[in-house]
């Protein structure tokens, strides 16, 4: 995968999801709580390139996007009366409601793609070793929120502890900064290979776009 074919893709996703989007707040009336476009945009067009099982960890509007690419999906949450609500969504759009789990903790793995969106500040700190041990090799994560400097930090410092690789913050941001200053990080675990020390992935900021 390499960022201008990816940056395509994040494009055709953020036209795709527009209309989803926006019938998603009209059901939360909430805009500021739900991931916003350009960043669940960005986890789809991940899982799109890299498919696989994805684990979408904070229900809600993303858990509607990745239910329209046909690979399994399981959706965590913290709590349950929201993950409820994000039920009723799928139900009345015909969204078939696949794995939806109220829980605080998992010891699910291997995922091709994980969007790490759960809960409020404390429980990110909390879980995000696991979110990221949730990773399969090869696999991409988004973790999304990394607009808050003290979180990115810790973010940063859990990714390079874990041996994963991400875009710089300055492409990320770019790619996933939305009207509310939010924006997210990208990072994947990188999968040995004989030949080159390391699978296809080659993210390397090499245009301006
Ligand atoms: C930040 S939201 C976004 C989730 C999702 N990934 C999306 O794309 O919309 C998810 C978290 O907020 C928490 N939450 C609780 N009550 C909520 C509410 N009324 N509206 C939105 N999020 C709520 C839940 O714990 C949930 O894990």
């Amino acid at each position: 995968m390499d960022l201008e074919s990816l940056c395509a893709e994040h494009k055709r996703w953020k036209e795709r999801l527009t209309p989803l989007r926006r019938e998603w707040i009209a059901w939360t009336r909430n805009a500021t709580m739900s991931a916003s476009l350009s960043t669940v945009a960005l986890a789809c067009a991940v899982a799109a390139r890299n498919r696989g099982p994805v684990l979408d960890l904070g229900s809600g509007f993303s858990s509607a996007a990745f239910r329209m690419m046909g690979d399994p999906v399981v959706t965590i949450d913290d709590d349950a009366d929201w993950l409820e609500k994000t039920g009723g969504f799928l139900d009345a759009h015909r969204i078939g409601r696949g794995e939806l789990r109220a829980a605080e903790r998992w010891d699910d793995a291997g995922f091709s793609t994980v969007f790490y969106d759960l809960g409020d500040i404390r429980m990110r700190y909390a879980q995000l070793s696991n979110a990221l041990g949730s990773v399969g090799p090869g696999g991409f994560i988004v973790v999304d929120d990394t607009h808050y400097n003290q979180y990115r930090s810790a973010v940063r410092k859990a990714l390079e502890a874990s041996g994963f690789k991400s875009l710089p913050d300055e492409v990320s941001r770019r790619m996933t900064l939305d009207r509310f200053g939010r924006w997210s990080l990208l990072a994947y675990r990188s999968e040995p290979s004989a030949e080159t020390g390391y699978g296809s992935v080659t993210l390397q900021p090499t245009t301006d776009g």
